[in-house]
């Protein structure tokens, strides 16, 4: 991160979409790097901790630096003036990613993340459905123009990930480096090139 966003905290939202790991990993990576995080959760988001995770959301709560409710239209990232080094959505619901492509502002998050893109912030969707419809695909064109930059958790085979653990700490580590932390969760393309590349002859 650039000396001046360092000091600005990373919003985190968590939506109900499955993969509610992908959000408690990215705070506990924050965490673990001082980065501090302001997290809000939604309603359905509660539901995947509790039916994927072996954590309760008051845990994963305990993560984040702030919290705040999603229904509080009133809390600090509901205003431009609250500045942050970006938004990141993990995961990111189709219904979310809905109402953020039509400017809907109905909860925290979804204000949250209009503002970073009126405000020209970064604004990351860790979007996961599937199959898609053209619905789904016309919003995140929409939310793409709009400046949002839309990353689905799909596991990158070129790195050789062993486990689910290795696949979740990849995806979060190319997320945090689109809002520009730094850090050494991933091994980089280069560092394998060794490895990967065929042998001669083949
Ligand atoms: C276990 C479970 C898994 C779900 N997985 C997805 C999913 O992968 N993608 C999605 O868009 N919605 C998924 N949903 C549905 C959302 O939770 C639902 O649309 C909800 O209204 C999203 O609201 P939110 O965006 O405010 O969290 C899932 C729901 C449950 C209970």
């Amino acid at each position: 991160m650039t000396d001046e966003s360092i000091e600005r905290p990373v919003l985190v939202a968590m939506t109900g979409a499955t993969g509610a790991i992908y959000g408690v990993r990215v705070l506990e990576t924050l965490r673990d790097l001082g980065v501090e995080t302001h997290l809000v959760v939604s309603r359905w988001a509660e539901a995947t901790i509790r039916t994927e995770t072996d954590r309760r959301p008051d845990e994963v709560r305990a993560l984040a630096t702030a919290v705040y409710d999603e229904d509080d239209l009133a809390a600090p990232p509901a205003s431009s003036v609250f500045e942050t080094a970006g938004m990141i959505v993990a995961p990111c619901s189709m219904r979310t990613l809905a109402a953020v492509a039509n400017g809907l502002s109905d909860n925290l998050i979804q204000r949250a993340a209009d503002v970073h893109l009126k405000e020209g912030r970064k604004l990351l969707l860790l979007v996961r459905e599937s199959p898609l419809s053209v619905i789904h695909l016309e919003n995140m064109l929409r939310v793409a123009k709009a400046g949002a930059v839309v990353a689905p958790p799909v596991p990158a085979f070129y790195a050789k990930l062993r486990t689910l653990d290795d696949m979740v700490d990849h995806t979060v580590g190319r997320a945090l480096d689109q809002l520009g932390v730094e850090h050494e969760r991933i091994r980089r393309w280069g560092e394998r090139r060794a490895v990967l590349r065929p042998v001669d002859g083949q």
